[in-house]
């Protein structure tokens, strides 16, 4: 046994985040821990590595005992973590970042080239080309996720928990991912794994432990039970269908034209998104996807190239003229883009309406609750009211709240760029409603994913980008893994 969880209880003002749930993990097994948003999952973890104390209960790690651990004890007993949330520093290199308090020296200086060799070693491990030198403000998501999956291999930990490690990567780079975790349980690490991907979790584990609502509902043997039945363990009801049917047909009217498009990364986009129609965007990481997502906001600018709107041409250099035209961006980053962290959950919401709801500027409370209302129980946003911030609301609802943020702009071309990142599966199919929702009404839907599924059940089209190109167009009865992988892929 290399850790050990008993009876262990965490409060929060509103919520019992866990209740009395003890757990064993066996030394060199992998370990999935699944449930619904909010469930505890992230709360079970950081009682393990010392960042939060429980209330009550007993933590022993090869057969010593603590009430509460701190991260310093945690760490020195060979617990290593990625967290949901990055850890990363903005400013610092990537080899800087995966050695941060602990980097080589030669004498008392930093030993910079040792340092970045070392981090190149555990890259080529995934076969991805990062560059250790450079500054992690300067990586996508998927890529800072690798650079955390890196630090954490590098403290050699003998216990690895991974917060949702595959939800920023594309299919290929997850590939990459499952292989590090079948190679660190070969040399003997112990891995706890949280994710919401159901396919990776039968892939890698042994057991399964599932939560719900903060207790422990069971841990089964992954090799004895199958999808449906883990399903209904973490949701305990019935689930509707995952990609729900559309009543309606796509209009020929085009929405958006966009001609020529050239920022950093892409070139020479063009594209159009019919009225009512769902337009997948599929690719790799670092493909271009959300830098055309975010040239449409007005987020960044583009070099060359024209959008036109209902036949009008438009030029968004901000994200507020762009939601002046009617576009909205639910980010994949909610953190650059998205989340007022410190604000609570109808401030977030209402912050894109404001002018809406106000009237001689004083927001009207009344309306600002309702709509906070109507989102939290459409897309099931769990909290115990709509005036807790959002740093405190588990990383899948934090993702809902800034969904409800953007539809309550009533856009007309609505950007989803990862939408469903960090989504349990229950939900999921709720926004999905939702999207339907939106298309039927008429507006548009440009949707990002790396979700191979995700992107094939939801667009009416799906075009692939390729560094920067579009190298493929498919229509729905030609869509396969197979043939967005070939375009995703081309040289
Ligand atoms: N610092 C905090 N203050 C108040 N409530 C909190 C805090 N941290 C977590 N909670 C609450 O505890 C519950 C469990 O959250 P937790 O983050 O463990 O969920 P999770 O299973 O990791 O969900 P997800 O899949 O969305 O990441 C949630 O209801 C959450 O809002
Ligand atoms: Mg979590």
């Amino acid at each position: 046994m290399f850790l050990q969880l008993k009876n262990i209880t965490k409060r929060y003002p509103g919520v019992v985040a866990l209740d009395d749930v003890s757990l064993d993990i066996i030394e060199g097994e992998v370990h999935a821990l699944v449930g619904e948003n909010g469930a505890g999952k992230s709360t079970l973890i950081k009682t393990c590595t010392g960042a939060i104390s429980p209330n009550e209960g007993t933590i022993v790690i090869q057969g010593q005992e603590f009430s509460s651990l701190t991260p310093k004890t945690s760490e020195a007993m060979g617990v290593g973590v990625i967290y949901q949330e990055f850890n990363l520093v903005d400013e610092l290199s990537v080899a800087e970042n995966i050695f941060l308090g602990r980097a080589p020296r030669k004498g008392i200086v930093i030993d910079r080239q040792k340092m970045e060799t070392e981090a190149a070693k555990i890259f080529q491990q995934f076969d991805i080309k990062i560059d250790p030198a450079e500054l992690v403000g300067n990586l996508t998501v998927g890529y800072q996720q690798l650079v955390e999956i890196a630090k954490a291999i590098s403290q050699k930990a003998k216990l690895l928990i991974m917060d949702e490690p595959s939800a920023p990567l594309t299919q290929t780079e997850a590939e990459s991912l499952y292989l590090v975790v079948e190679k660190l349980k070969a040399s003997g690490v112990t891995v706890v794994y949280i994710s919401h991907r159901m396919d990776e979790i039968f892939r890698l584990s042994d057991r399964i432990t599932v939560l719900r609502d903060g207790q422990k509902i069971e841990t089964i043997q992954t090799s004895e039970t199958n999808l449906d039945e883990l399903v209904q363990l973490m949701v305990g009801r019935e689930l509707k269908e995952t990609y729900p049917q559309r009543k309606h047909r796509v209009s020929d009217e085009v929405l958006l034209e966009v001609e020529g498009i050239t920022g950093s990364i892409v070139k020479d986009v063009s594209l159009k998104i019919k009225k009512g129609e769902v337009l997948g965007l599929a690719g790799l990481i670092g493909s271009g996807r959300t830098e055309l997502a975010e040239i449409l906001f007005g987020y960044k600018a583009k070099s060359a190239g024209r959008i036109t709107l209902e036949g009008r041409e438009i030029s968004p250099k901000t994200p507020k003229q762009a939601i002046a035209e009617g576009i909205a961006l639910v980010p994949e980053d909610r953190k650059k883009l998205g989340a007022l962290l410190d604000v609570d959950i109808k401030g977030n919401i209402s912050v894109s309406v404001l002018e809406r709801i106000s009237k001689f500027f004083t927001i009207d409370k009344r309306r600002e609750e309702e709509i906070a209302e109507d989102y939290r129980t459409s897309i099931r946003i769990k909290t115990p009211n709509l005036e807790q911030k959002i740093k405190n609301l588990s990383g899948g609802n934090q993702q809902k709240v800034i969904i409800a943020k953007w539809l309550a702009t009533e856009p007309t071309l609505v950007i989803f760029d990862e939408p469903t990142r960090g989504i349990d599966v229950g939900a999921k199919a709720e926004i999905y409603e939702l999207v339907n929702t939106l298309v039927e009404t008429g507006k548009s839907v440009l949707m990002i994913s790396s979700e191979m599924e995700e992107v094939m059940g939801m667009s009416d089209r799906i075009v692939v980008l390729h560094e920067g190109r579009v190298t493929g167009e498919l229509d729905r009865k030609d869509f396969s893994q197979e043939a967005i992988m070939a375009f995703a892929s081309k040289n």
